[in-house]
């Protein structure tokens, strides 16, 4: 089983992925995690150049192309095979970041993007997918205040994130039936106990 965890900057995805493997875990599966960009070592490489600060230049389809590179490896070299041998994987980020960042935040074509999305992933979709809905002002506060990385993404107005967590709405209502959405703006134990009992659904429901 496929799970992905999507949502703004700030939404507290990363915190909250090691206690939902360790609860997989507990019902009796085989858990990887995964992040992304990253992940493999071409992705790692690939995922510096796209968070430099430094890099201020970079075109929105170069960033896309990015974004794209890396996922492209991480599927085949690592997702694919976890899936096929019946570990539950779950990533913190795939390919809905780019509809949500590139296509509602840059503005970029909708369906160009769902198109170079299906060649990047060869059809890998997720099963389930749960966004950590934060309102986009609460999510900056947040990665300024944690102490945690600051990157180039996380520097673009508050306005390109106001229209990111929008698009990560419109995501969750056009799928109804993969994506569930969760208030993270609550205490952390309160995201992680709502996390769990979706999850714990969705096991019983596929089977491995
Ligand atoms: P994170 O590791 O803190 O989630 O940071 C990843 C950043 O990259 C975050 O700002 C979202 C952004 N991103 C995109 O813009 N498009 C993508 O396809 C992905 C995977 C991430």
């Amino acid at each position: 089983m496929f799970i992905t965890l999507e949502g703004p900057d700030g939404s507290g995805k990363s915190m909250q992925i090691p206690a939902l493997a360790e609860f997989i875990r507990s019902q009796g599966y085989e858990v990887l995690t995964t992040r992304e960009p990253g992940g493999t070592n071409i992705g790692d490489q690939i995922r510096q150049v796209i968070m430099k600060l430094g890099n201020t230049s970079m075109h929105p389809r170069t960033e896309i192309l990015l974004f794209c590179a890396a996922r492209a490896q991480i599927v085949e070299e690592v997702l694919r095979p976890a899936l096929q041998r019946g570990v539950v994987v779950i990533s913190d980020r795939y390919a809905d970041s780019t509809l949500a960042y590139q296509g509602y935040g840059h503005g970029v074509d909708l369906e160009e993007l769902t198109r170079l999305l299906k060649f990047t992933t060869g059809g890998l979709r997720p099963d389930l997918t749960l966004l950590l809905d934060v309102d986009a002002e609460t999510g900056l506060r947040r990665r300024q205040t944690s102490g945690g990385e600051w990157n180039r993404l996380d520097a673009y107005a508050l306005s390109f994130h106001k229209r990111v967590r929008e698009g990560y709405h419109q995501l969750a209502a056009a799928e109804p039936e993969r994506w569930r959405t969760i208030d993270a703006s609550q205490a952390p134990e309160m995201v992680q106990s709502c996390i769990q009992d979706v999850v714990r659904q969705a096991l019983a429901a596929h089977p491995q």
